[in-house]
């Protein structure tokens, strides 16, 4: 679908068909199971990002923390695209008094010069993608952890890098949460749901991406330390556990993403840990209790022959008004 079918017939503005782009650019974003769980709507010069609930994992996902994180992922890949574009922009997020589904809303002032860090996270957007394999060799070095690490934090939300001895604790406890997680048949038949879309479908993970990996099936250690001999793992964590810190978490979770990839470090995150309170709590613990753990992510050096996932249908991810 090209822009001009998205717009309003009357509506030329050029920021009216910049925020159009900015949608299109975020259904690059990740998101849980790659259910997208959002939908933009422009009106004019405003941009509405909406959590869809039924793109929840109901099961595995009930208050919708990571569906909220994936939103934020595809906030940050449409603020993305609008500073390398050149647009000054505001945005408003969890609108106080507004429908709760209306999770940010992005507003455009008006031209301004292009931002070139923006244009190179721009760039790595289309190359961006989850990459399941065992991470052996060469381990990320100083330079690159320093380097996401800020733009983790210049998006309001915090990183930890695990000790050793913490990575086997959480392998241990997130171990046990998954065993007892998949003896639930809600929690299996979800997970059996989203990994197993067929083409032509466009959302869910093909079975392609994930042969012999590891994606919390029974039995699988979520963390897989035996064969990530090479990986950091680090948490993003933050003060507070509401839908905004998740919100937020999401957008820093796209920038040091993609910040990684111009660094040539891939990225996996591990939600499995997350989605039990037993091992949210061993998360907590190993920052001391200084705020929430939001998710866990393998960082290793990355193959830049390894293969994404498809994508929705714009027209099904966007709305005009
Ligand atoms: C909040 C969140 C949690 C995720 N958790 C996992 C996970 O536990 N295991 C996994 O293999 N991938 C996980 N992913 C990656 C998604 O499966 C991936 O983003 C999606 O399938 C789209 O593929 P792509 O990232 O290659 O574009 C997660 C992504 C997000 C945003």
């Amino acid at each position: 679908m090209d822009i001009e079918a998205l717009l309003h017939p009357t509506d030329t503005r050029p920021a009216a068909k910049a925020l159009v782009e900015a949608a299109m650019t975020a259904g690059y974003a990740p998101s849980i199971h790659n259910s997208r769980p959002w939908r933009w709507r422009v009106t004019g010069t405003t941009l509405d990002l909406h959590l869809v609930r039924g793109r929840i994992l109901h099961a595995s996902d009930p208050d919708g923390r990571l569906a909220t994180l994936s939103c934020g992922a595809a906030l940050h890949h449409a603020r993305v695209a609008m500073a390398a574009h050149g647009w000054e922009i505001t945005v408003t997020r969890m609108l106080q008094g507004a429908d709760r589904d209306l999770l940010a809303r992005l507003h455009v002032h008006h031209g301004a010069p292009a931002d070139p860090a923006a244009a190179a996270l721009l760039s790595m957007i289309p190359l961006r993608h989850t990459d399941r394999r065992a991470v052996a060799g060469t381990r990320v070095g100083p330079e690159a952890l320093v380097a996401i690490t800020a733009a983790v934090e210049a998006q309001g939300t915090r990183l930890h890098v695990l000790r050793s001895d913490q990575v086997l604790d959480l392998a241990a406890a997130a171990d046990r949460a998954l065993l007892s997680a998949a003896a639930d048949p809600a929690w299996e038949a979800e997970l059996t749901y989203w990994t197993g879309l067929a083409p032509p479908n466009t959302a869910g993970i093909p079975a392609a991406a994930i042969a012999g990996r590891n994606l919390g099936q029974r039995g699988d250690p979520p963390v897989t330390v035996r064969h990530d001999t090479a990986a950091v793992f680090v948490m993003l964590h933050g003060s507070a556990d509401e839908p905004l810190n998740w919100l937020r978490a999401g957008e820093a979770l796209s920038a040091g993403w993609l910040t990684a990839g111009g660094q040539g470090v891939s990225v996996l995150p591990h939600s499995a840990p997350i989605e039990t309170i037993a091992t949210r709590q061993a998360m907590r613990a190993m920052i001391a209790g200084d705020g929430h753990p939001y998710l866990l992510l393998r960082l290793g050096i990355a193959d830049p022959a390894d293969a994404g996932a498809p994508r929705i249908p714009t027209d099904q991810i966007i709305e005009r008004y």
